[in-house]
């Protein structure tokens, strides 16, 4: 490998088309927008690695991404409508197939439709998430996790926007959860989040594997502190943690969790969160309508409160008991990695015995797979295994 190419971990917070990490995430799908937030007929702009877009989902039911503004003369196509499964742009009635080739011009007396054509990107749907691929040539295979086909209930989280680099999320590591999520574990007497724990990783075919334990002897209260986690390169991770939904905090019941870390440009970025909880019937239903509600109704406001405690107005000790955990655990984990600065300037850092696993065999992996990328040499094939990658409790040791 080349010195000349060779990149630190710092260059890997831009983006953009062209920049190290703008061309490695184009490489894999990506979700950019949640299936409920994208209903018939309703356009919907929307940005993903620095670049814009329009989605919407056809009068058929099925999702499209194409260009964000019009060919003619650059509306920004969400304003206008849809027909069957095209687009109609707002400014002069241009309508679009959902290939992207112009099919009307109505105040043309003489249309040029054939000579008008604007991209198209490849959608799938999945696990409540509208997945796009922005790269170059025929995309990777569609990625399924068959631990979200065990049975249970599935719900696509409210999507966290949070004004700071994807990085802040990606790297942050299972140490940070005894002291971020203190004020949470303990209105909630959710006991487990409150024992110091240790996490030990190992690359994978898929990612990593992440085996977290307590840092000292366990104690009734610490189940959960064995478990395992997965990472899915490039930005998929897949925890194991007790339910946070509101009435539902202090029940035993175990979600796994999915969480996709997409950056919106380079000051901004989207986490979609997916649970898996093993519940059917109709305590499926009951569990999926209450968390939905819930999390829908605190989504509105959570930020603003994330806004004051930073700016030092009010502190997390004093979140309203009636929040849900959920929400509390997202304004805790905001205020955190915002408080990081939007670009948290990598390289800066004095790294200790906490940063040790997670975050620094992630930096090596992406290090590792961007440089060969930017060399021309092949990326590693990652491998999702066709059984579920289980997240889980282990045993205590004897
Ligand atoms: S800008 Fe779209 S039709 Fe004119
Ligand atoms: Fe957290």
């Amino acid at each position: 490998m080349s010195v000349l190419t060779k990149i630190q971990f710092a260059d890997l917070e831009p983006v953009g088309p062209g920049t190290p990490t703008g061309r490695y995430l184009r490489r894999y799908w990506q979700p950019v927008i949640r299936s409920r937030d994208l209903p018939v007929a309703r356009p919907k702009p929307i940005e993903i690695l620095a670049e814009k877009f329009t989605a919407y989902r056809g009068e058929d039911g099925i999702p499209h991404i194409v260009a964000f503004r019009c060919a003619h003369r650059g509306a920004q196509l969400s304003l206008g409508w849809v027909e069957g499964s095209d687009l109609r742009c707002r400014y002069h009635g241009w309508k679009f197939d959902a290939a992207g080739q112009c099919i009307e011009q109505p105040s043309e007396d003489r249309p040029f439709c054939q000579r008008v054509k604007i991209p198209t990107y490849p959608v799938r749907e999945y696990a409540g998430l509208v997945f796009g691929y922005f790269g170059e040539g025929e995309p990777p295979p569609f990625r399924q996790y068959p631990a979200l086909d065990l049975p249970g209930v599935i719900v696509a989280d409210p999507p966290e926007v949070l004004p700071c680099n994807f990085w802040n999320r990606l790297d942050n590591d299972t140490g940070h959860v005894p002291w971020v999520h203190r004020g949470t574990a303990r209105r909630k007497q959710m006991n487990n989040y409150l024992a110091i724990r240790r996490e030990s990783v190992e690359e994978t075919g898929y990612g990593m594997k992440l085996i977290r334990h307590p840092a000292a002897d366990e104690d009734a209260n610490s189940l959960g502190l064995r478990g395992t986690a997965n990472f899915f390169m490039p930005n998929t991770f897949q925890f194991w943690q007790k339910s946070r939904a509101k009435g539902y905090e202090t029940q035993n019941i175990w979600d796994t969790k999915f969480t996709w870390t997409v950056p919106i440009n380079d000051q901004k970025y989207v986490g979609f969160d997916v649970t898996h909880t093993p519940l059917e019937g109709e305590a499926a239903k009951a569990y999926a309508a209450t968390r939905l509600s819930q999390q829908e109704a605190e989504a509105e406001t959570r930020w603003d409160l994330a806004e004051k405690i930073l700016a030092g107005e009010m502190t997390l000790e004093q979140l309203p008991d009636n929040l849900g955990a959920a929400t509390c655990f997202e304004i805790e984990d905001y205020v955190t990695q915002v408080g990081q600065g939007t670009i948290a300037g990598r390289g800066r850092e004095q790294l200790g015995q906490v940063d040790s696993a997670r975050p620094l065999l992630l930096r090596r992996m992406w290090l590792r797979e961007v440089n060969a990328l930017l060399e021309g040499e092949p990326l590693t094939e990652w491998v999702i295994p066709p059984e579920a990658v289980r997240t889980g409790a282990i045993a205590p040791a004897e």
